[in-house]
C-alpha cells in the first residue's frame, strides 16, 4: 500500500480554539508581532517546538500512575536506568529535568579545576569544544564556561537547496587541522549533534559517527553525542546508508553509541515525554564528579531533577520510539508536508529533516532585506493566515551588530515549523500546506519588521517588533 498511516489511533483528544483572522490580526499586535508572547491557547496549530510537545501513549499515562515517589531507590528509577542502558549502553546514567541540566553539568566539570577541597574553579578560557553544529543551549552552556564553541558542519550542510544524504555530518579534515592547531589538551570532549537541529534536522550517517570517533580515540579526546532526535537519526541511516538496511533500530542505535564515551540527552524529543533528560558516560571518575554536581543542583541520584513518575513515562517513551513502524511514519509525514511546498516552489532546506520543516525565508521572500527580518515577517503572516506558530532561526535569533550598530546577519534566514510527535494528523499538515501556498500568492505585499526592543541575550525570546 501506497499510504503510510499512524501506527496507532486517538483515545484522547484536546480541542483547539478557532480564531477569526481579525482576532489574530490584534492578538499578534498585542504580542509585539513575536509568536513566544502569544498565549498558546491563541495557536491553532503549534509548530513552535517538537521538545516536550509530544503526545504521550496509554502505556506512558499507565506508567505515570505507577511512578515510585521515593526519594531513594525507587523502582520507576530502575526501569528508566535500565531502559536507557538497553539502548545506549553507557555504564553510568543520571536523570536530569531537560537537555540542558545534562550539558550544564557536562560543561562545569568538564571546564574546571577541582582544588584540593573538592570545590570546582573554572578553567573554561582557552578550551575549545567542537561539533557538527552546537544547538543554542550547548553552546551557551559552553560559552558560559568561558570556552568557545566551535561547528565543522561540511559544506553541503550550509546551504539550503543541496541535496545530500547527510547534511549533518562533520567535516572530519578540518576536525583534525583543528586538533592540530589548538592542541589535544585545550579540547575537553569532542561533540557531535544527531540530528543536527541547528542545521535543519539533518542526520549524521554511521560512517561520519565512526570517522569522528576514531580521530578522537587517536588524540585521546572524549567523544560524545548530543542524543536527543537520535532514533530519528538512526531511521535515516536505514533509509539512506549502505549496509543497514536490514538492521533494527536498536541494531543502528547501539552501533551508533558503541563509538562514543558518553552522551547529553533532552527525553523531550525522542523519548515522548514532556519533560526529563539525562547525562550517560563510560568514565567512573567523570561520573563521579558530575554526580556530585547533580545532587548539589537537581536531586539524588536515583530521580535527579524529576518526578519517579517522569522517569517512569521516559523508559516507557524510550520502549516506543525505537518502534520500526512509527519511525517510518515519523519520517514520512515530514517528507509529506516537504513534498507539498516543493510542488508549489516553496523553498526549504532539502531533504526534509526529522523532526521540523525549514522554511527559508530569504528565497521566499527576496523582497524584504534581511535586516526587515524575512523569517520574522514570515511568522507573522502564518500567524494571521492560518493561526499557525512557528520560529524564526536567522538573523532574529543569531544575528549581531556592528562597532556602528549595523546589523552583521545570520548565515541563513529560515522559519522552522517543528512537528510534535503523534499530535498533529494529515490534514492539519495539509492545512500548513494551504497556508503557505496561500501567503506565496501574495508574498509580494507582505512587508519587513523592526525590532522595537530587545535584551542582550537570546533576543528571539522576548524581543518587541513592529511592522515596517
Ligand atoms: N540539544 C538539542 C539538539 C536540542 O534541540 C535541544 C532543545 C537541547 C539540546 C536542549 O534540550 O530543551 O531539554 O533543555 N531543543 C528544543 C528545540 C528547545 O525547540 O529545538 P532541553
Amino acid at each position: 500500500m501506497k499510504t503510510i498511516i499512524e501506527p496507532f489511533r486517538i483515545k484522547s483528544v484536546e480541542y483547539v480554539k478557532t480564531t477569526t483572522a481579525k482576532e489574530r490580526e490584534k492578538i499578534i499586535k498585542n504580542a509585539f508581532y513575536n509568536p513566544f508572547l502569544i498565549h498558546a491557547e491563541d495557536v491553532l496549530i503549534d509548530l513552535l517546538t517538537d521538545s516536550g510537545t509530544s503526545a504521550m501513549s496509554s502505556k506512558q499515562w499507565a506508567a505515570i500512575m505507577d511512578g515510585d515517589e521515593s526519594y531513594a531507590g525507587s523502582k520507576s528509577y530502575f526501569r528508566f536506568d535500565s531502559a536507557v542502558k538497553k539502548i545506549f549502553g553507557f555504564k553510568h546514567c543520571i536523570p536530569v529535568h531537560q537537555g540542558r541540566a545534562a550539558e550544564r553539568i557536562l560543561f562545569t566539570f568538564l571546564l574546571s579545576d577541582i582544588d584540593k577541597e573538592g570545590r570546582f574553579v573554572n578553567s573554561g578560557k582557552g578550551k575549545s569544544i567542537p561539533s557538527n553544529n552546537h544547538f543554542d543551549t550547548t553552546r551557551a552552556n559552553i560559552e558560559f564556561n568561558g570556552a568557545e564553541a566551535v561547528d565543522f558542519v561540511i559544506e553541503e550542510g550550509k546551504h539550503p537547496e543541496v541535496i545530500h544524504p547527510f547534511k549533518g555530518n562533520m567535516d572530519t579534515k578540518k576536525l583534525r587541522e583543528f586538533i592540530e592547531s589548538v592542541g589535544v589538551k585545550n579540547i575537553p570532549v569532542c561533540m557531535l549533534t544527531i540530528t543536527n537541529n541547528t542545521g535543519g534536522g539533518q542526520p549524521v550517517s554511521m560512517e561520519n559517527i565512526r570517522e569522528v570517533s576514531k580521530i578522537c580515540k587517536e588524540y585521546k579526546i572524549p567523544f560524545f553525542l548530543d542524543a536527543c532526535r537520535f532514533a530519528e537519526n538512526a531511521y535515516f541511516i536505514k533509509m539512506r546508508e549502505k549496509g543497514y538496511e536490514n538492521k533494527s533500530i536498536m541494531e543502528i542505535c547501539n552501533e551508533m553509541f558503541s563509538y562514543a564515551d558518553g552522551c547529553t540527552m533532552s527525553a523531550k524529543k525522542d523519548a515522548f515525554a514532556n519533560i526529563g533528560g539525562f547525562l550517560s558516560m563510560n568514565n567512573d571518575e567523570w561520573y563521579q564528579n558530575c554526580k556530585n554536581l547533580l545532587i548539589i543542583t537537581e536531586g539524588y541520584e536515583t530521580y535527579g531533577g524529576l518526578a519517579g513518575r517522569d522517569l517512569e513515562a521516559i523508559a516507557q517513551g524510550l520502549e516506543e520510539i525505537v518502534d520500526e513502524s512509527y519511525l517510518h511514519y515519523r519520517i514520512h509525514s515530514s517528507k509529506y508536508l516537504g513534498d507539498k511546498l516543493e510542488a508549489n516552489g516553496i523553498p526549504f532546506i532539502k531533504p526534509v529533516g526529522g523532526h521540523a520543516l525549514y522554511v527559508d525565508a530569504k528565497g521566499f521572500l527576496p523582497n524584504i532585506p534581511v535586516d526587515k527580518f524575512p523569517g520574522q515577517a514570515l511568522v507573522v503572516e502564518l500567524y494571521k493566515r492560518g493561526g499557525i506558530r512557528g520560529v524564526e532561526i536567522g538573523s532574529v535569533m543569531f544575528g549581531k551588530y556592528d562597532a556602528k550598530g549595523k546589523l552583521i546577519p545570520a548565515d541563513m534566514e529560515l522559519v522552522r515549523l517543528a512537528i510534535p510527535r503523534r499530535v498533529y494528523t494529515q490534514s492539519h499538515i495539509d492545512f500548513v500546506a494551504e497556508v503557505l501556498i496561500e501567503i506565496s500568492k501574495n508574498k509580494d505585499k507582505i512587508r519587513g519588521v523592526k525590532i522595537v526592543e530587545e535584551p542582550k541575550f537570546l533576543r528571539h525570546f522576548t524581543a518587541k517588533f513592529d511592522l515596517v
